[in-house]
């Protein structure tokens, strides 16, 4: 259930937009930080409720973009822009590495709970492609070398790689 202090704030999001649809992306990002990085139904339920929209709006909105979460997460997301300007750069092949590298497919999450891999469509970063972003970072114009030395500063907790 979300938190009294979730709920104010998606009700002085509503007073903020010129409609409830219009805040609604905003209201999602609340509630999934509330529930751990992803959207459960109940939240979902609560949103709807809150916002007075049908709940098939809502869960259509969650369900059509991919920075939000219908089950749970590890603690990175690793999202994998494979849209047309990161595919032809390589993208796919990418994917496929940190897939090897994790040891997990697309949408799985690692054993220990650390990292998520998704595929994503286009971050905006079309210009610095092969583009990848973990949690709320970008990381651009990478290689397979660059990926590990991202993946180890993470995991060794040195916090962002360049
Ligand atoms: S195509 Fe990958 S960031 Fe736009």
């Amino acid at each position: 259930m979300l938190s009294e202090k979730a709920r104010q704030e998606i009700r002085t999001l509503c007073q903020q937009y010129p409609s409830h649809q219009s805040g609604l992306l905003a209201a999602l990002y609340v509630a999934q930080q509330e529930y751990g990085g992803w959207l459960p139904p109940e939240a979902l339920d609560e949103v709807a409720t809150l916002m007075g929209l049908p709940a098939t709006y809502v869960a259509s909105a969650a369900s059509f973009y991919t920075m939000f979460h219908r089950k749970p997460v590890g603690h990175h997301r690793i999202e994998v822009c494979t849209n047309i300007s990161c595919s032809l750069l390589g993208a796919d092949h990418l994917l496929a590495y940190l897939s090897r590298k994790l040891g997990i497919q697309v949408g799985e999450t690692t054993p220990d709970g650390q990292f998520t891999l998704l595929e994503v469509e286009c971050l905006g970063s079309c210009g610095t492609a092969p583009v990848i972003k973990i949690d709320d970072q970008y990381y651009e114009n990478l290689t397979e070398e660059k990926v590990d030395h991202i993946l180890d500063r993470i995991t060794t907790g040195k916090g962002r790689a360049s």
